[in-house]
């Protein structure tokens, strides 16, 4: 499906279609936004909305009954650099539905310190070979049912974690698969059913899809941060890579505790603008992958110029917070131009109304340049679609020019 529809695809910038953007200092009724007051009690909050009822869907509040637990705690871990925890965020009463948290800290360390947050695609036990690391429960393998089990230590050139030690940063992280699998299996996994009311079977057309699933989740081990006295939940960046990265720019919008926002190749969907319609578009995702938005979002299929909002409004969310947008020159199925300029177009939000350095440029930078003067920077390295090592490099950059001021 991805070769078919990536090989049908536009990449051609004289194709994009005339298109104009919505201006995300305008309200719906056509009325300016001029004041802050007037951005958080109507713009900002009419725009959420819109975002939440027409793509990623509605989710519930935090669980009443959600607790946690720590379920292992090792005070020496690799190689004595690093605390590493395995906490449990339980859905309900018992406890039978959780997802587990996985944390270092760094042992060279004096009060509590900043952390870097985002999900993992194939198990925790995947970002390192670190022996430690528990393997997800079988009833969590849902999506190896079909495959065997990631081999530990398989996704650990993404996860830099002796680095980010070695800087002063803890790292966090969940499985995707451990909230909602990322299959459509019409929601009957994950943890959709425990929110339907009586005598529903699936999520309405306005309620959320696994992405807002995910972003929830991390909202929701965001409060178990705050019982955390080595994490400083005033300086978490959550972040995420492509599905993820969709996912952490979803959570960053919906909770303001995460004081940071890194997209990293996000694409459609994430940071990239939809109306020019190059690369992966709305219908081509929500073909291949119809349970990461909510039914909403199909009625924008091939009619992106009808969308009440675009996806630097998604970035404009964020204003003031520093959001870091980055692409990788041969992932044009996921527009870097599109995700460059999202930035550009939220700018004014930072600019008229918080009084901050957005994005400033007009062109892309060349490749391997990083734009990190404002509140939104941008990088486009060189290379496929992934997180490497200068990604990250750019990332604890930007988070010391932030969180160590
Ligand atoms: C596919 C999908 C993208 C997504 C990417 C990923 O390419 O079409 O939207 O970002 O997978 O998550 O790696």
């Amino acid at each position: 499906m991805f070769r078919y529809l990536a090989s049908k695809a536009n990449y051609e910038e004289e194709n994009i279609p005339n298109y104009d953007l919505p201006n995300p200092l305008i309200m719906k009724n056509g009325s300016t936004i001029n004041t802050l007051k007037q951005w958080n009690q109507k713009r900002r909050p009419e725009l959420l909305r819109l975002f939440e009822t027409e793509m990623f869907g509605k989710a519930p509040k935090h669980p009443k009954d959600m607790h946690f637990k720590i379920l292992t705690e090792d005070k020496n871990a690799l190689g004595g650099i690093a605390t590493r925890k395995e906490v449990s965020v339980y859905l309900t009463k018992s406890d039978k539905h959780y997802f587990t948290v996985l944390i270092y800290i760094p042992n060279k360390r004096s009060g509590a310190v900043p952390l870097f947050f985002g999900l993992n695609f194939k198990g925790n036990h995947t970002i390192s070979l670190d022996p430690g690391i528990s393997y997800p429960t079988p009833e969590k393998q849902k999506e190896f049912l079909w495959k065997r089990l990631p081999p530990r230590g398989i996704a650990a050139a993404r996860w830099p974690i002796e680095m980010l030690m070695e800087n002063g940063y803890a790292l966090a992280t969940i499985y995707r698969g451990d909230i909602d699998p990322d299959f459509d299996d019409a929601f009957k996994n994950g943890v959709h059913p425990l929110f339907y009311k009586k005598g529903q079977h699936h999520p309405a057309n306005d309620e959320w899809g696994t992405i807002a699933a995910w972003a929830w989740a991390m909202s929701c081990a965001m409060n178990y941060f705050e019982t955390d006295k080595d994490i400083n939940t005033s300086q978490v960046a959550v972040f995420g890579h492509s599905r993820h990265g969709k996912a952490a720019l979803w959570a960053g919008a919906t909770d303001q505790r995460f004081a940071m926002i890194i997209s990293n190749c996000s694409g459609c969907g994430g940071a990239a603008l939809s109306r020019r319609a190059i690369g992966e578009t709305i219908q081509a995702v929500n073909q291949q992958f119809p349970h990461w938005f909510c039914r909403n979002f199909r009625k924008y299929n091939s009619k992106e110029n009808t969308l009440p909002f675009d996806q630097h409004e998604l970035i404009a969310l964020l204003a003031p917070r520093p959001v870091y947008i980055a692409s990788a020159t041969e992932d044009q199925w996921a527009d870097p131009k599109g995700e460059f300029l999202s930035g550009v177009h939220a700018t004014p939000v930072y600019e008229f109304i918080f009084g901050a350095k957005g994005l400033d440029a007009k062109e892309m930078p060349p490749s391997d340049t990083p734009l990190q003067d404002g509140s939104i920077a941008y990088h486009i390295r060189s290379g496929r679609h992934d997180i490497t090592q200068y990604d990250w490099k750019q990332y604890v950059k930007f988070a010391d020019k932030w969180f160590r001021k």
